[in-house]
């Protein structure tokens, strides 16, 4: 099992497609793939179509265990779609601090005790986009960070902070080896000036943590509005290239 966390401390930089649809890539390769929604906000359970009318259970419940039992074991939390295991969030998620006196480590230590979990090539975590508690506890839940950011000016802010929080995680709490494996530019146009300044600049700065970009295209929250993964919405459009390309990358890489 890889734990794969996607995390930016900014909103809008792409966490949850890459999310989503790196989940898909994977798991279309005929891996066993399980999708946490670490989110609150639950974008990632929105982009599958389920919405929390009836509170089903979800990531919350899951973390709870073993004090709730009977409702906390991975299958009755799971739900299967597109072959891809979905770990459902809900606003619940954001009262998860106060319950585990606000500890790093609940979702690494969820994970790492839960022995359905083991038959899982891939655990991918998509996360809240602000620092603090359910940020930490994603940046450490497994061994490999990726971290997408908008190739604009000004978005290193939100890089910067998480690198930050990682670094500190890892000087105060033992046992942690979580490294970055990538720095994913996302919204890129070739045709836009300050896009390829950006793009020069994180080159520079991260060198070969730099990942091939993913293009900006429509069809990426079109296909999010459809409730798909974007191979499935439009598999010839560049952000399905792009996102495959990066699925190559993590199969190649973690493999
Ligand atoms: N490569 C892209 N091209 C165009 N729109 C995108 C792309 N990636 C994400 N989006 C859209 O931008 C918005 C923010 O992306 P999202 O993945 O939700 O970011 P985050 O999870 O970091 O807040 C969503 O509406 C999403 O559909
Ligand atoms: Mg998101």
């Amino acid at each position: 099992m890889r734990v794969i966390s996607i995390v930016n401390q900014k909103g809008g930089v792409g966490k949850t497609a890459t999310a989503v649809n790196l989940a898909y890539s994977l798991s279309s390769r005929n891996y066993k793939v399980c999708l946490i929604d670490f989110d609150p906000q639950a974008n990632c359970t929105k982009h599958f179509g389920f919405r929390s009318v009836s509170r089903m259970p979800t990531i919350y419940d899951f973390l709870m265990f073993p004090e709730k039992k009977g409702s906390s074991s991975l299958k009755d939390v799971a739900i299967s779609k597109y072959g891809i295991t979905l770990i459902p969030a809900d606003e619940s998620l954001a009262s998860a601090r106060s319950e585990h006196a606000a500890s790093k480590k609940v979702l690494r230590n969820t994970l790492k005790n839960c022995e359905e979990l083991n038959e899982y090539d891939y655990v991918i975590v998509d996360s809240a986009p602000q620092p603090g508690f359910l940020t930490d506890n994603a940046l450490i839940a497994g061994d490999n960070v990726l971290i997408p950011m908008q190739c604009k000016y000004l978005s290193v802010e939100g890089l910067a902070s998480t690198m930050e929080s990682l670094k500190s995680l890892k000087e105060n709490l033992s046992g942690i080896n979580t490294e970055i494996m990538g720095i994913l530019p996302t919204f890129y146009d070739s045709r836009r000036n300050d896009d390829n300044d950006s793009l020069d600049k994180i080159k520079r700065f991260f060198y070969k943590m730099t990942l091939d970009p993913i293009r900006e295209n429509t069809a990426v929250s079109l296909a999010s509005k459809r409730h798909v993964p974007i191979q499935m919405y439009e598999s010839d459009s560049y952000a399905a290239k792009d996102y495959e390309r990066l699925g190559d990358f993590v199969e190649n890489r973690l493999s």
